[in-house]
């Protein structure tokens, strides 16, 4: 197989077949043939991605993804509204969220108890406009910060907030409001939703309108498990309530359109409206110092540049296949337009 880069951050790891087959089964049994090298080289890179092969279908994916780990999952206790593919065991869709709906970087439910270890996406359709998935090194995120609130986060650790809708609620992808909390632990009854938040660990309270507090406790970065590199690890850019907006200052930055201006000016004025007549602990989603003090925007600006200064985006091609080790590389979507359908599955 021939190997590349598409740029000096080295990350992904292209790997494109040489001329000698690249049906699924030729790549397959190049990773059996392959294990360890192809390990080294994935923890080292935080991601591969396998380009033009033939892997048609959702089932091929689940079947190169089963190679690559054998650990695939399917339970999910993140944020986007997904859905299961037919004919498959662990693939779904990889967000039904609408197409102009940023999602900012984050290793995948970096709040759980167990978060996912390898996170695989395909492209079964190409996005007509926009829709790359780009990624960033987070060990590099760490390693940047400004020495001075790195300890500062280092010192105080982090309390996720998420504050999921009661039952009676009909309202559909509100930028503020997260989806119901049955929707998450998919079921209506209170006690099994209670026993499901003791074995995660997740603290919980029961509000008025039914709605439901979520609440994690976790350091602000982790020690990769394999290579005990320090790693940013939590979802501040994603969960702090200002970031969406500096998200897309950068979006605007990067897509330039009319459409993308609309947005960054809308969401400023939104989310300053939001911060003025919402509490920190009220909002849909939050992230605090561990103390319960909030995190001050300068922190979440200082910290989306580093993620933008080694942002890598790179548009995807039908078939194309990632795996991501989601304990150093985080993943996020730009905002698309038309046609896309990009498919997740990941090991637990
Ligand atoms: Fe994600």
């Amino acid at each position: 197989m021939k190997e590349s880069y598409f740029n000096d951050q080295k990350l992904p790891l292209v790997i494109e077949p040489n001329g000698n087959g690249k049906s699924k089964e030729a790549l397959i049994a190049w990773l059996q043939d392959n294990k360890d090298s192809f390990y080294k080289k994935f923890y080292e890179n935080g991601a591969v991605l396998f380009r033009g092969f033939d892997l048609d279908t959702p089932k091929d994916f689940e079947a190169v993804a089963y190679q690559t780990d054998n650990r695939l999952k399917n339970d999910y206790y993140g944020t986007s509204p997904r859905n299961i593919v037919k004919d498959t065991k662990y693939i779904y869709t990889a967000s039904e969220l609408p197409g102009h709906y940023p999602i900012m970087q984050h290793c995948e439910m970096s709040y759980v108890v167990q978060p996912p270890i390898t996170l695989f996406f395909y492209c079964h359709v190409e996005p007509e406009y926009g829709g790359e998935t780009p990624l960033c090194n987070f060990r590099k995120v760490y390693e940047q910060m400004d020495p001075k609130i790195r300890a500062e986060f280092d010192s105080k650790g982090l309390l996720t907030v998420r504050n999921y809708s009661g039952l009676e609620n009909n309202s559909k992808f509100n930028l503020f409001e997260l989806k119901k909390w049955n929707e998450l632990f998919g079921t209506t009854d209170k006690a099994e939703v209670e026993r499901q938040c003791k074995e995660q660990q997740m603290e919980y309270e029961w509000l008025d309108g039914d709605k439901l507090r979520i609440l994690h406790r976790t350091p602000a970065a982790i020690n990769h498990p394999l290579t005990k590199e320090k790693v940013w690890f939590n979802h501040i850019q994603v969960f702090h309530p200002t970031a969406a907006a500096i998200e897309y200052d950068y979006i605007h930055k990067t897509q330039g359109r009319a459409k993308t201006l609309f947005w960054s000016l809308f969401l400023n004025v939104m989310v300053k409206v939001k911060n003025l007549t919402t509490k920190p602990i009220d909002q849909s989603m939050n992230v605090l110092f561990g103390d319960g003090t909030p995190i001050p925007d300068s922190y979440v600006q200082h910290l989306e540049e580093l993620i933008w200064k080694n942002l890598v985006v790179f548009p995807w091609k039908k078939n194309d296949v990632i795996a991501i080790d989601n304990f150093s590389t985080s993943h996020g979507r730009l905002p698309y337009e038309g046609k896309r359908q990009i498919l997740v599955c990941w090991s637990a």
